[in-house]
C-alpha cells in the first residue's frame, strides 16, 4: 500500500476564499485539529501581515507532529520572511512557486521561459540554504508546455527541491490529462525519482478531487487539499473526499493517507464554523444528508442490511449514525420502526390510519417532526 502524504492548505489557500478571514486564535484552533486529524504538512500562510506573522510563529512553536510550511514567491524577501516565521517549527519547509504556463509567463510575469528557469533555480537554492525541506511549485503547470515543464522541474530538483508540485491552478485540467502530465514527468525528468511529486487542484470545473486521484494513480505521492474544499474561487480539492475515496477504494488505488478518519466530521464542522462557510447538505462525506435516507426503497434496504445503500459507514468519519428521514418518499417499513421507537403499540388498522394521515401531512409540510408523529398517534388512539 503506498502512503500518500497529505498537505493541508486550509489555512493558506483555504483562507484565500472570498470573505474568509481567520484570526490568530482561530488559526491555532484549526491547526491543532489538523494535527489531531494527522495531516503530514500544514501550509499556514502566504505573504504574512504583522498579525499573520505572529500567528504563524505561534503555530510553528505549538504544532509538533506535522511539518509547517508557508508559501513564498520566488523572491528573496518572501523567503527571508518565511524563514523568520517558520524557523522554530519541528520541520521547517518552504513552498516556493513561479508561473510556468505561456499565458502567465507573458502577461503576469513579463518574463521569458529562460528567465523563469533562472529565477526558479536562484530561489530554490536560497530556500535550500535555510530550510531542510523545499517544495517547488510550477504554477499553472496544467497549462504549461510539457517539454518546458520537464526542464523547469529538472532544474529545480538540481537546485535542491525535495518536493515538486504541479498545480492545476485554474481548475482547467481533466483526470486523463493530469494523469498524462504526471506520467510525462516520470519519463522525461532525469532526477524525478529523487523527489516526491505533489498534486494541487482547483475545482472550477468540479473535477478537483477526481484530478487529485488521477494524479495519485500516476505517481503523485503527496496531495494538497483543504477541509470542505474551501479555497480560491470554486475552491480546492476537498481533503475529506480524497482521504475517504482512497480508504473505501483501497482495492482500486492501493494507496492510503494514514489520517485519523474519525476526526473528519469534527474538523469539517470547526472549519465551517470559523470560516463562516456552511457545508452544503448534499456535500460528499460531511454534508448533513451524506448519511440520511428518505425514500421507502432505500430505507427498507437499510433496515435489512446497511451495505445496500451505504458505502461509507458514518462512524468511519466521526458521524454517530445514519438517519432515516420521514418524508413523502418514505415507506411503511421505516415508518413502523419510527412509531415503535416512539412507543406505538396499536394494531394494524390503527397503524394504517396513522400512516395515511402521515402521507397527507407530508403533502402539506416540508418536514414532519417527532412532535407531528406524536400528535398523529394521539389523535388516532383517542378516536379509537
Ligand atoms: O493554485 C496554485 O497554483 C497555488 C500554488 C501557488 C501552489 O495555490
Ligand atoms: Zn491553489
Amino acid at each position: 500500500m503506498r502512503k500518500i502524504n497529505v498537505f493541508d492548505t486550509t489555512l493558506r489557500d483555504g483562507e484565500q476564499s472570498a470573505g474568509v478571514n481567520l484570526n490568530q486564535e482561530e488559526k491555532l484552533e484549526i491547526a491543532r485539529q489538523l494535527e489531531r486529524l494527522g495531516v503530514d504538512i500544514m501550509e499556514v500562510v502566504f505573504q504574512p501581515s504583522k498579525g499573520d506573522f505572529q500567528s504563524v510563529q505561534q503555530i510553528a512553536r505549538t504544532i509538533k507532529d506535522c511539518s509547517i510550511t508557508g508559501l513564498a514567491r520566488a523572491v528573496q524577501s518572501d523567503i527571508d520572511t518565511a524563514w523568520e516565521a517558520l524557523k522554530d517549527s519541528a520541520e521547517p519547509r518552504l513552498h516556493v512557486f513561479i508561473a510556468s504556463s505561456p499565458i502567465h509567463m507573458k502577461y503576469k510575469l513579463n518574463m521569458t521561459p529562460d528567465q523563469v528557469v533562472e529565477k526558479a533555480v536562484q530561489s530554490v537554492k536560497l530556500a535550500a540554504s535555510k530550510f531542510p525541506q523545499v517544495q517547488f511549485s510550477a504554477e499553472d503547470a496544467s497549462r504549461a508546455e510539457l517539454p518546458f515543464l520537464a526542464r523547469l522541474v529538472e532544474e529545480a530538483i538540481q537546485a535542491g527541491a525535495t518536493v515538486i508540485n504541479l498545480p492545476d491552478t485554474v481548475g482547467f485540467t481533466t483526470p486523463y490529462e493530469i494523469g498524462n502530465m504526471f506520467a510525462y514527468m516520470k519519463q522525461n525528468v532525469p532526477s524525478i525519482e529523487k523527489v516526491i511529486l505533489s498534486t494541487h487542484n482547483h475545482n472550477d470545473l468540479g473535477m478537483a478531487v477526481a484530478n487529485s486521484l488521477a494524479a495519485i494513480q500516476n505517481g503523485a505521492g503527496q496531495v494538497e487539499c483543504t477541509i470542505n474544499g474551501i479555497g480560491e474561487r470554486a475552491g480546492n480539492a476537498a481533503l475529506e473526499e480524497i482521504a475517504v475515496a482512497l480508504n473505501i477504494r483501497k482495492d482500486h488505488y492501493n494507496a492510503d493517507t494514514g489520517l485519523t478518519l474519525k476526526e473528519i466530521k469534527r474538523t469539517s464542522s470547526l472549519v465551517s464554523k470559523l470560516a463562516n462557510m456552511p457545508v452544503p447538505g448534499n456535500k460528499a462525506v460531511v454534508g448533513a444528508n451524506a448519511f440520511a435516507h428518505e425514500s421507502g426503497i432505500h430505507q427498507d434496504g437499510m433496515l435489512k442490511n446497511k451495505e445496500t445503500y451505504e458505502i461509507i459507514t458514518p462512524e468511519l468519519v466521526g458521524v454517530n449514525e445514519s438517519s432515516m428521514v420521514l418524508g413523502k418518499h418514505s415507506g411503511r417499513h421505516a415508518f413502523k420502526e419510527k412509531l415503535t421507537e416512539l412507543g406505538f403499540a396499536g394494531d394494524s388498522v390503527q397503524f394504517q390510519q396513522i400512516f395515511d394521515a402521515f402521507k397527507d401531512l407530508c403533502d402539506k409540510k416540508k418536514e414532519v417532526t417527532e412532535d407531528d408523529l406524536f400528535a398523529l398517534m394521539t389523535e388516532t388512539m383517542t378516536d379509537a
